[in-house]
């Protein structure tokens, strides 16, 4: 069958050896650009929206989940990172275990996450931007018809990631820094404001949600168990768990940059598991301070940690905080245009996508036409469309494309059991299939409009594969050669 063809890992491993990318990240700079792109939107924005509609001060509950499913996810893909590196990830993965529709599928979820992502985090940065130097909300809010702020940062940041992964890299790692300090700043002032009062009861009791809740907005899972859709008590916690993943999606983008990592191997495994242990502990402890400062009742959503110093009487650390946002959710976004033009180089280079698009610049060194094709498209969704529409999507993209590496690692130890393995899951096939369970099990927490407007978007994907990629594919070709 054309469609479950696959490409063999030497010849991946083997064009890894041969591309155009440089080779310059160290371990550290793995850690940057992990840390770039996780740390953002989720703890900044979500974790208070998160606590005032769904879970109480059980949000911190919520993140310890999210830690734990990304944790899993970050074994899997840590062993097939760090065996297989290649620019394409997940997609790559797919391709060389469960064949090339798979991949094609994995590849175009990936760019919903990452386009997605890039669009929610750019309207939340301009949110940012507007509470700090009090610019108007009708251009720069989320009730501006065209969201100007939006646009303007994706159309910056996107001639600096066509301008070459060096630059990227460097600016990343300042943005992070001070993104790092603003949150031990927060766990170090906000604990002098703890009032264990707000904490009691830490998990809220469960009520009726507002209006019953239309089908389309409830969960899938309360609705395949016949439940009562509800909001706080144990089912608000999970609700909130599936949303706030959010805040760890994007840890995957690193192992996109295996071949421009210098001893991949070694490397990648501390990136991926050094970048999510450094996150969920300030996740867990920054949204415990936050629903211990003041009650989750009157948290304010649109920036919720600014907000609960000010309340407090610290808005010197309210600035500050403004400020960490603004340059945090900055480096969030490069990270996550640097990795689309990845996934346009890899699928470009296979065939499934015009190869043009994914040819990497002469002297940037970069994936540029693609790098530019993602900011315009991204700049288009982000001014029109709002966050909360954004960000159940990227967290539902994200927990499929989880779901295949979790499966692709038992499934590669299987058809290649020679493979050198810097790093392997322990106990596979159990922590993998654990791993897709629990993704699994999130996804069924978010609502069924989100998983038909998901569904929708493979559905097309699907279509474009047909009519395009299964004809264009070097491997429809009959050639094991990119011709790079
Ligand atoms: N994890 C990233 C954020 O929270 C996408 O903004």
């Amino acid at each position: 069958m054309a469609v479950t063809r696959t490409i063999s890992v030497e010849h991946v491993l083997e064009r890894g050896e041969k591309n155009d990318l440089k080779r310059t990240l160290r371990a550290r700079d793995l850690v940057g650009f992990g840390v770039g792109i996780i740390i953002g939107t989720g703890i900044f924005t979500l974790a208070g929206v998160e606590a005032k509609e769904h879970a109480g001060p059980a949000v911190t509950l919520s993140f310890l989940i999210g830690a734990v499913v990304a944790g899993l996810a970050a074994l899997c893909y840590a062993e097939l990172a760090s065996s297989v590196p290649t620019a394409g990830s997940a997609y790559t993965y797919a391709f060389a275990t469960l064949g090339e529709i798979f991949a094609w599928i994995i590849g175009w979820d990936l760019l919903l996450e990452f386009g997605l992502g890039l669009a929610t985090v750019a309207r939340s940065w301009s949110g940012y931007l507007s509470n700090l130097f009090g610019l108007p909300s009708s251009l720069f809010g989320e009730d501006a018809t065209v969201n100007v702020g939006a646009v303007v940062i994706i159309a910056l940041l996107t001639v600096v990631a066509v301008a070459g992964i060096q630059q990227s890299s460097r600016l990343t790692n300042i943005l992070v820094a001070v993104k790092l300090a603003v949150c031990v700043l927060i766990l170090v002032v906000g604990f002098f404001y703890i009032d264990t009062d707000n904490l009691t009861p830490f998990i809220p009791p469960a009520q009726p949600a507002e209006g019953g809740g239309s089908v389309l907005t409830q969960p899938v899972v309360s609705g395949v168990f016949g439940l009562e859709p509800t909001v706080y008590g144990v089912g608000g916690m999970l609700t909130a768990a599936a949303i706030v993943f959010f805040a760890y999606t994007g840890f995957e983008a690193l192992a996109n940059l295996g071949e421009e990592t210098k001893r991949p191997p070694r490397d990648m495994k501390i990136g991926l598991l050094g970048a999510l242990a450094i996150c969920a502990v300030l996740y867990v402890g920054v949204s415990f301070v936050l629903t211990a400062m003041i009650p989750y009742t009157q948290i304010d959503v649109a920036a919720p940690l600014a907000a609960a110093f000010t309340d407090v009487g610290a808005r010197w650390v309210a600035i500050l905080i403004a400020i960490g946002a603004v340059t945090g959710l900055t480096s969030v976004m490069m990270v996550e245009l640097v990795t689309i033009g990845r996934i346009g180089y890899a699928m470009g280079r296979d065939g499934l996508l015009p190869k043009p698009i994914g040819t990497v610049h002469p002297k940037w060194g970069t994936p540029h036409r693609m790098t530019i094709i993602g900011g315009v498209v991204c700049a288009v969704i982000a001014a029109f469309t709002p966050i909360t529409e954004l960000a159940d999507m990227v967290s539902i993209g994200a927990l499929a494309a989880m779901i295949v590496v979790a499966i692709a690692v038992p499934v590669l130890r299987r058809t290649r059991p020679d493979l050198k393995r810097p790093f392997r899951v322990p106990l596979s096939p159990i922590v993998p299939a654990v791993t897709a369970v629990a993704c699994l099990y999130l996804m069924l927490n978010l609502d069924l409009l989100t998983w038909l407007r998901f569904l929708l978007w493979l559905v097309i994907g699907v279509v474009v594969y047909l009519f395009y990629g299964r004809k264009h594919s070097f491997l429809a070709k009959g050639s094991t050669s990119d011709g790079m």
